[in-house]
């Protein structure tokens, strides 16, 4: 049984005092009511060491939102994996839609810092995801499944014994449902993630493939969790926007 994992991407959101605060305040929730989910936080750079502190001892996890190939080195406005790690990342979101658009980043170089979170000990995310054109002219499978094929890590990933699940995580955000409001139907959902647990259990095997987590991300909002979080093969979600808001982050994680 995999446990469900409640991820906020803050993307380039937050400055100190409200990202603390915000960070503290899921912390101290977690504390005091032990969630059925697990929760975790991927706040900008600058904010990691200090979330990090506000969080300790709750529970919830921290993460990077990308990291480089290499472990140093000459990479001026990079940070690396063994970097995130240092900073106390369990995780490192990789791949997403806006940094494969904003950066140009092909799924080659996502597989390429895929290895560099495993050689780092952190767990990926990686972001798959088809835009509203691929999916208006069919090809929104073909396009998840070249996406899962080329970025993903060549080498299984490590699973954990129980629910913690595998040391790498797939996320599956539909570009055209990321901060529009839109979210992908239940019945999409779930023929993707169906498809990706395929695809999974060819690349690693029965074992490993049905231990990696698979979220859903594009407008999850505490109004249409509950209804994608009991779609079969959703293990959790990435969540924007409503991650900025803590009773809206909490009300998403209650409905798993
Ligand atoms: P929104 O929840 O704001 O749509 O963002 C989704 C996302 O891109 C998470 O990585």
């Amino acid at each position: 049984m995999r446990r469900k994992l409640i991820a906020g991407n803050w993307k380039m959101n937050g400055l100190r005092a409200g990202g603390i605060a915000l960070a503290g305040d899921l912390a101290g929730k977690c504390k005091a009511e032990a969630p059925n989910c697990d929760f975790l936080v991927c706040p900008p750079a600058h904010l990691l060491i200090s979330v990090a502190e506000a969080i300790a001892g709750s529970g919830v996890a921290l993460g990077g939102q990308d990291c480089h190939t290499a472990a140093s080195g000459a990479h001026t406005g990079d940070m690396s994996a063994e970097m995130l790690a240092d900073a106390g990342c369990g995780f490192v979101i990789l791949g997403h839609s806006e940094r494969r658009a904003d950066h140009g980043e092909s799924s080659s170089l996502v597989r390429a810092k895929a290895a560099a979170a495993e050689r780092a000990g952190l767990t990926a995310i990686v972001c798959v995801g088809e835009t509203a054109d691929e999916r208006e002219a069919g090809k929104a499978l073909e396009v998840i499944e070249s996406q899962v094929r080329e970025s993903l890590p060549e080498t299984a990933p490590e699973t954990a014994p129980e629910a913690a699940g595998a040391s790498l995580v797939v996320a599956y955000e539909p570009v055209w449902a990321i901060g529009t409001g839109l979210t992908a139907t239940p019945s999409d959902v779930a023929e993707v993630h169906a498809h990706i647990r395929k695809l999974l259990v060819e690349l690693y095997g029965n074992d490993t493939g049905s231990a990696i987590r698979i979220l859903y991300g594009g407008s999850v909002k505490p109004g249409n969790a509950a209804e994608l979080m009991a779609v079969g093969d959703v293990d959790g979600a990435l969540v924007g926007g409503a991650s900025l808001k803590l009773d809206d982050f909490w009300a998403i994680g209650r409905s798993c």
